[in-house]
């Protein structure tokens, strides 16, 4: 089974407390998010291969080591995932990045693919997908089960909040992919939410609520 991983820095934590008032104006909900998605990479980077490089200091020369950021794709599930996107990037600004747009059949409730664009030569990146909320799993799933497709090293799934459910989900349909959250939450309601949580994220990111 895969692991979740649970940021739980003091800084993390304050800083998703702050974004989970109702009054958090949208400024101030979209910088604490790129805020905490800085702070969050450098837990989802820690493993990530480094490079021996030759280097001349102003007094000798030395060995250093250097990530190849180009070979780390941040895959951003819409339109959430862009609020997490920003913050990655900040700490990562070689990294490529894809998008994927799912919307939820009304009839059936499952995910439809409405956009897909990635880097080419996907065989030889490391995936990271970002999206704020890990709430039902569906379209982290819908997400994943795509991107595997085209065969990526490895796989990581990072969000901001997420409850049993959510994590129950991804583990069955991926067990291969860790998750990074920065809190699991009680639960989801009926209507797919996650309590207490912050309420939609999308909206609080683009303020169009
Ligand atoms: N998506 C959101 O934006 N919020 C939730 O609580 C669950 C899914």
């Amino acid at each position: 089974m895969s692991n979740v991983h649970l940021i739980d820095h003091p800084l993390v934590q304050h800083k998703l407390t702050l974004m989970r008032r109702k009054d958090a104006s949208t400024n101030t909900f979209r910088t604490l998010l790129h805020e905490l998605s800085s702070l969050m990479a450098y837990e989802v980077t820690r493993d990530m291969p480094v490079q021996d490089i030759d280097i001349e200091t102003p007094l000798e020369t030395m060995t250093g080591k250097m990530i190849d950021g180009k070979k780390l794709v941040f895959v951003s599930i819409l339109r959430a995932g862009n609020g997490i996107l920003e913050g990655m990037l900040n700490v990562v600004p070689g990294a490529r990045v894809g998008h994927v747009g799912l919307y939820r059949d009304p009839k059936t409730l499952k995910p439809v693919e409405y956009y897909f664009k990635m880097p080419q030569e996907m065989q030889a990146r490391d995936i990271v997908v970002v999206d704020p909320m890990l709430a039902t799993g569906n379209s982290a799933i819908a997400a994943v089960d795509r991107l595997k497709k085209l065969k990526p090293k490895s796989i990581k799934f990072v969000c901001l909040l997420t409850c049993p459910e959510g994590i129950a989900a991804l583990q069955k349909a991926h067990p291969d992919v860790d998750i990074y959250t920065a809190a699991i939450d009680r639960q989801l309601n009926e209507h797919g939410y996650i309590l207490p949580g912050l309420g939609d994220a999308g909206d609080r990111i683009f303020g169009t609520k």
